[in-house]
């Protein structure tokens, strides 16, 4: 079983997005008992809650159901419990580092670091802004995920 954790701030909008969409990627694939799929915020505000409704929303639109998810915080064990963990931005990354114990089993990357093509490195929090932020999560997470899938097929030869 390949287990990869996405991570944002609050758990609540990008990396429940992530989860929610790449889990979908992966059970199209017929991959769904070979990829595990989690989220988790560097955060604790919102531990237990389920996605922002705006985010439920606008995943909905296309065909992702997110509201079975909660909201948790990421914590060390993750690392040994993980083999590939993805930061949604830089700060997220830097928390995860203080985070990570020298024996981890998983490796950290900026989840966009699979979408090079894209030209950015962080998946913006939309928190704070209007619908279009949610758009552009979603625009990302898509392509980024795409990528993540079919990388993770040929490095684990699924
Ligand atoms: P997320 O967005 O990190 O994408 O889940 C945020 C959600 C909540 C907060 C910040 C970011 N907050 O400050 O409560």
């Amino acid at each position: 079983m390949v287990k990869v954790l996405f991570v944002c701030l609050g758990n609540i909008c990008r990396s429940p997005t992530a989860d929610g969409i790449f889990r979908g990627l992966v059970a199209r694939a017929g991959l769904d008992k070979r990829i595990e799929v989690d989220s988790a915020g560097t955060g604790a505000w919102h531990v237990g809650n389920p996605p922002d409704p705006r985010t439920q929303k606008a995943a909905e639109v296309r065909g992702y159901d997110l509201s079975m998810l909660r909201a948790r915080q990421a914590i060390e064990a993750d690392f040994h419990e993980f083999d590939l963990i993805l930061a949604m931005d830089h700060a997220n990354y830097n928390e995860l580092m203080s985070l990570q114990p020298a024996n981890s089993k998983a490796s950290l990357r900026l989840f966009l670091s699979y979408a090079p093509e894209l030209g950015v490195q962080e998946v913006p929090d939309p928190y704070y802004g209007g619908d279009d932020g949610f758009e552009q999560v979603l625009d990302l997470v898509e392509a980024a995920g795409e990528n993540l899938l079919a990388e993770l097929i040929k490095q684990y030869k699924l």
